[in-house]
């Protein structure tokens, strides 16, 4: 039988009621929280794809109270985990969570939700197998409304150019899973952004050299079809 791949690079604590903890999700939820409060104003419906243990969700909806949160995943372990968190939930706007793998076409009942507000996703798109990326920019052209926000939070290089903590974490993902890395986000991601009505709307600097990427769903999109 083949091994599963590990859903986390790090040792994820486990508390009695099945809610995990990551050791990198204590250090930038805050941070986190600060960069998306940029655009989540008033109620706000977002869907987090690739949710992890659970505590992004936990830790903004406590402290933004027009936020609304659906957890999705493709991991059972992980689902388990938000599952729990929203067993300690006081807000009552922690929802979900959805099995849903990024890399698909169909992300289950988030299709036939009404148009989502902001789509967010943390450190999945470099701990994945590009189809993962690719589905997630097609999913936000497909399931936001126009207006609405897909929020990336991560590691990325810019036009070839990358950190040295960057590298030699780029590096060591790849040593792991050949299919994983750190994308580049001028020449990787902006051009699945644009084929799926999306633009560049902001990009936060963060602390260790990551970024949050604010991107828009166009106000109005059409395929464009060529007629020879
Ligand atoms: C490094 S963890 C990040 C979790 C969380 N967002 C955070 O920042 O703490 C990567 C997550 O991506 C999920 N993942 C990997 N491939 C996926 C896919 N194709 N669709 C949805 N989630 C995926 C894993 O199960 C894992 O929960």
């Amino acid at each position: 039988m083949v091994d599963k791949p590990p859903a986390a690079l790090e040792d994820r604590g486990c508390a009695q009621d099945g809610r995990r903890f990551s050791p990198s999700a204590a250090r930038n939820r805050e941070p986190v929280r600060d960069a998306l409060a940029q655009v989540l104003d008033g109620t706000v419906h977002l869907l987090e794809v690739a949710s992890g243990t659970g505590e992004h969700g936990a830790f903004l909806t406590a402290g933004l109270p027009g936020l609304s949160w659906t957890y999705s995943d493709i991991d059972p372990d992980s689902l388990a985990s938000q599952r729990a968190w929203q067993g300690a939930d006081e807000t009552g706007r922690l929802n979900g969570p959805l099995r849903i793998d990024a890399s698909t076409d169909d992300w289950g009942s988030a299709e036939t939700a009404p148009p989502w507000d902001v789509i967010f996703s943390a450190n999945m798109i470099h701990i994945a197998p590009w189809p993962a990326a690719t589905g997630l920019l097609r999913g936000a052209g497909r399931l936001l409304q126009p207006g609405g926000y897909l929020i990336l939070y991560g590691p990325f290089a810019r036009s070839g150019a990358i950190a040295p903590s960057n590298a030699a974490f780029d590096e060591n993902l790849k040593s792991r899973n050949p299919d994983w890395g750190v994308r580049d986000l001028d020449m990787d991601i902006l051009p699945l952004a644009c084929a799926s009505g999306l633009e560049l709307f902001a990009v936060t600097q963060m602390p260790a050299n990551n970024l949050t990427v604010f991107f828009r769903r166009v106000q109005a999109f059409a395929v464009q079809l060529s007629v020879s």
